[in-house]
């Protein structure tokens, strides 16, 4: 009888045990899963990050040379623009071959190398995956031109002209213009949202659909640890072809992912992007993607209301780990601007997960964008850092960011890409976000290539004084501050996953709570270029001096300098 019991309790015990195990593996499981919620990212271009093999462009063996500076940065993982086989027309976001590399860019030998090396150093990689559209060089673009029969006729958005030969509907380009090429084959006009050589993919067809998942099992297989999704806005139109509204009222916003000076930005783009069929592909992927584990999907999402469908996206764990809109990416980063679009996500948020980045490959660079005149450049790129890394999300940084530059001014010779060139001079910037990266102050090239002929974009000389290598030997330099901050940050889980909350403040200082459990900290900004004060009486605030710049309370309010920040430990 005793024994018996006795037996019963040690089979409990063990039973206990067992779970208990079982629950800690989940945990670490889910939370090792989970590397992306709060991690810091940063995004290569990699025509422009470093030229290895001398040709003026940058290269993978380029990027495989600086992972360490990479990684001594503290970032966790990297997303690598695309380096495909392709014509460059788009500079690579126009691909003929999904699962090839780009000579330009080496061969995927180079990109396992690179993986394995990032790996090694604990720096994830996230490859760029365009899937709305192929190059018109693609293999299945060629077959499905010839006529409207063959086996691949309908891997594209064909439709007949209107009676009167003009195209079938006014949905309109990123490029200016109509969305619609007429092709002398078929007689039929084909859709591309972006430049006529990139023609739109029908994703609505079962066969287009798997081949997309067998090309992101080629890369998933391969290790990547996930994919930054290009273009998800556009990936499946409507069905009927209806043409779009004209933009009701004078709503122009800043959620709005094309510029006023683009005739696209006249129309309410309800039948062209952000469709709700897009939803159900993007459960698709995800379902997919699911099979591999510890991987992660991050959107770009554009369009006419981007915070909101950035949200949709990534609602629940059926939808995309992440998305990034267009709110911050284009701000002027004012008060305003700041408190609408952040607070647009926050309301809707729920249990999806942004991405939030400053500025990216296609944009003006952020020191342009608000306050191009402004002498202290260093503290203005300071206080933009901080900003980024403390707001509930991922931060992406975009490079060259922690280097301080700023927007590159080219001559309109200069300029190569395409809808820079139509949108000129009202354009998004994007070469002048692009050149290459200066990596030593006296080197040919800003060390970036050692080429004898021209870079593929100039190299500014203002960017040869920020220098990575100059910036390493200065303790008080933009890059160091960012090496400062993300290690500072690391250990602060309240900025990692806690929640965000506004807390009202004077004037343009711009103020949010963090918090976790019983613990909080007020993060306190000048979004201005003069000094600003601010009457707040709590108990118990802490200033957090090892990151704090120019900014002081004395217990009964703070004294900010321009472009100042401090982040407050609330003890009580
Ligand atoms: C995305 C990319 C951009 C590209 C476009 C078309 O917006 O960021 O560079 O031109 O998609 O693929
Ligand atoms: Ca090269």
């Amino acid at each position: 009888m005793h024994d018996g019991y006795a037996y019963c309790e040690i089979r409990l015990l063990f039973f206990y045990l067992k779970s208990l195990l079982r629950k800690i593996i989940f945990l670490r499981m889910t939370k090792n899963n989970e590397w992306w919620r709060g991690c810091v990212m940063y995004q290569v271009y990699p025509r422009s990050y470093c030229d290895a093999n001398g040709d003026g462009i940058g290269d993978l063996r380029g990027i495989i040379s600086k992972l360490d500076y990479i990684a001594s940065l503290g970032v966790d993982a990297v997303w690598i623009s695309p380096f495909f086989k392709s014509p460059m027309k788009d500079f690579g976001y126009d691909v003929s071959d999904y699962r090839d590399v780009d000579p330009i860019f080496g061969s995927i030998q180079d990109f396992l190398e690179l993986l394995k090396e990032a790996h090694r150093l604990g720096l994830k990689i996230l490859i760029d995956q365009v899937w709305s559209h192929t190059s018109d060089q693609h293999r299945w673009f060629k077959d499905s031109r010839q006529c409207r029969s063959n086996h691949m006729a309908d891997w594209y958005i064909w439709a007949d002209p209107q009676p009167d030969g003009t195209p079938p509907n006014n949905w309109m380009s990123y490029q200016v213009g109509p969305a619609w090429t007429w092709d002398g084959r078929r007689r039929q006009y084909y859709l591309h949202h972006y430049i006529p050589e990139q023609p739109a993919l029908n994703l609505r067809n079962p066969n287009v659909r798997q081949e997309i998942k067998n090309t992101a099992a080629f890369w998933l297989d391969l290790g990547v640890d996930g994919f930054r999704v290009d273009a998800l806005h556009t990936h499946i139109y409507d069905k009927d072809l209806r043409s779009n509204p004209a933009r009701a009222g004078n709503n122009f916003n800043n959620s709005r992912d094309v510029p006023d000076s683009n005739p696209m930005s006249f129309q309410d783009r309800i039948y062209t992007v952000n469709t709700p069929e897009n939803i159900v592909w993007v459960e698709e992927i995800r379902e997919h993607i699911n099979k591999w584990e510890g991987r992660c999907l991050l959107a770009e999402v554009g369009g006419d209301n981007t915070e909101k469908d950035a949200v949709d996206y990534c609602q629940t764990d059926k939808r995309m780990h992440m998305a990034y809109s267009y709110g911050l990416v284009k701000s002027d980063m004012s008060k305003k601007c700041l408190t609408k679009t952040i607070g647009k996500v926050e309301e809707i948020i729920d249990d999806g997960w942004m991405c939030w980045s400053i500025g990216n490959h296609d944009i003006k660079r952020v020191l342009n964008r608000v306050n191009p005149h402004y002498a202290d450049k260093a503290a203005l790129a300071k206080y933009l850092m901080a900003l980024l890394l403390s707001l509930r999300g991922t931060p992406c940084i975009y490079q060259g960011e922690e280097l301080g530059l700023p927007q590159a001014e080219l001559a309109f010779e200069d300029l190569v890409n395409p809808f820079d060139i139509s949108l000129y001079p009202d354009h998004m910037g994007s070469d002048g976000a692009r050149t290459p990266m200066p990596w030593m102050k006296t080197a040919p090239n800003a060390g970036f290539s050692n080429t004898t002929h021209k870079t593929w974009l100039p190299i500014p000389p203002g960017h040869v004084a920020l220098a990575a290598d100059r910036q390493e030997k200065d303790e008080q330099s933009i890059l160091n501050e960012y090496k400062r901050f993300i290690a500072w940050r690391k250990g602060q889980d309240i900025l990692l996953t806690g929640a965000f909350e506004f807390v009202e403040a004077d004037g343009d200082i711009l103020a949010y709570m963090r918090s976790l459990d019983d613990k909080k900290m007020l993060c306190v900004f000048n979004t201005s270029d003069s000094p600003a004060s601010w009457n707040y009486d709590v108990d118990g605030l802490e200033a957090m001096e090892e990151v704090n710049h120019n900014a002081s309370y004395d217990g009964k309010g703070f004294e900010l300098a321009p472009y100042g920040y401090g982040f407050f430990r609330l003890t009580k």
